[in-house]
């Protein structure tokens, strides 16, 4: 017999009550789990394990194996889509992605196109097989990096402290950067249909360096380019909208902005008082999020009460999805992740027990 699928994650995002508060973590496959790394020892690197859709597809159910989550996200990753507009992605040992090129002067932002989607058919390959995979399971979310964002690599070349050359560009060369971000809006959106036509559920936009910027310049480049990727975003095989995440890591501050850019939830950071924050929004969007990734470096009883502390902040409304405030750590206790998903669904179930 088969499981009947789990649609909390879905449901929550649509506002709509659940039995419990549904949980996933961000960078849930990844190195803190031994067979990830085996996986990826296997296929040699990084970016083959991303670019072969049964060794992704292998690493993206590893966590789902292990503890019960209520959504599978994608494995691949955000700079994809400047790798495929000719950037020439590569990792170093230890040193985090960096391009062969850099996107920061006039010539070469002007020359920059949308990429034709064909190179990044691994991509969509692996979502099909993902989806086929769970077979029902849990529902897979897609995602892409924020148009400005991703402008961060590119300017830079890599991943930096402060992106100093991103936030000059900002303000001596608004025209370049607008033209650099808007190029990316178009790429991310195109990229981000195909994962919906290829089966992604829900899609989520990473903006991890938007909480940079000054807030005059985050709703210009930030905001408004993601704005521009969710209203060009096309609905699912079955005619309906697919739900959306923004998260702007260091965001907190533009939530009444960030949640009337047309996405379904917002994604949170640990910065943010969750009680707070649904005040602030009420019942406009699904909240995502908030615990410190570093609690899961403390031990169980620990874990369990900082899980317990969000359920609880999150409230009784519907639209809550448990998550971390950012990627999980790679120094992570496998074993503390079990006892927080366990947390996560006993104190939600309670607490609604007893609403
Ligand atoms: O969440 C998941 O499980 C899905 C997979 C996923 C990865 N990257 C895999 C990955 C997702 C959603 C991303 C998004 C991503 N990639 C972001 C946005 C989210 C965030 O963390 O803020 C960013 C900024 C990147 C760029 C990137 N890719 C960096 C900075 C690094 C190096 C950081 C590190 O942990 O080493 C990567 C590499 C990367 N992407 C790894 C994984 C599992 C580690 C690669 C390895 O195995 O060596």
């Amino acid at each position: 017999m088969t499981a009947p699928a789990n649609d909390t994650f879905l449901r929550a995002l649509r506002r709509e009550p659940t039995p419990y508060t549904p949980v996933w973590l961000m960078r849930q496959a990844g190195r803190y789990l031994p067979e990830y790394n085996a996986t990826r020892a296997r296929a040699g690197s990084f970016l083959t394990l991303a670019q072969t859709p049964s060794l992704a597809t292998e690493v993206t159910l590893q966590p789902l194996d292990r503890f019960p989550l209520d959504a599978a996200i994608l494995f691949s990753d955000i700079l994809t889509v400047p790798d495929a507009m000719g950037l020439g992605l590569y990792f170093a040992e230890g040193e985090g992605p960096r391009f062969r090129q850099t996107a920061a002067d006039e010539s070469t932002i002007a020359a920059l196109a949308v990429p034709d989607m064909a190179r990044l058919r691994y991509v969509f390959d692996a979502v099909a097989e993902i989806r086929r995979a769970l077979a029902g399971r849990v529902p897979l979310i897609g995602f892409a990096g924020s148009p400005f964002t991703l402008a961060c690599y590119m300017i830079e070349g890599g991943g930096s402290d402060d992106f100093a050359n991103v936030r000059r560009m900002a303000y001596a060369r608004p025209e370049l950067l607008r033209r650099l971000v808007d190029v990316n809006a178009n790429a991310v959106a195109a990229y981000l249909n195909e994962q919906i036509a290829a089966g992604a559920q829900a899609v989520m936009v990473f903006d991890t360096w938007g909480g940079l910027l000054s807030t005059a310049t985050y709703r210009t480049f930030s905001l408004a380019s993601m704005r521009a990727v969710l209203a060009a975003l096309r609905p699912g095989p079955d005619g309906r909208p697919v739900p959306t995440i923004v998260f702007t890591k260091g965001g907190g501050q533009w939530l009444d902005d960030i949640a009337g850019c047309g996405a379904s939830a917002v994604g949170l950071d640990w910065t943010v008082d969750l009680t707070e924050a649904r005040r602030r929004v009420g019942s406009r969007v699904a909240l995502q999020g908030n615990l410190d990734p570093l609690v899961l470096l403390t031990d169980p009883a620990t874990v369990a009460r900082e899980a317990a502390a969000v359920v609880h902040a999150a409230g009784p409304a519907p639209g809550h999805i448990f998550n971390l405030g950012h990627g999980i750590v790679p120094a992570t206790p496998p074993d503390n992740v079990a006892v927080l998903v366990e947390a996560v669904h006993r104190e939600s179930r309670a607490s609604r027990a007893v609403a």
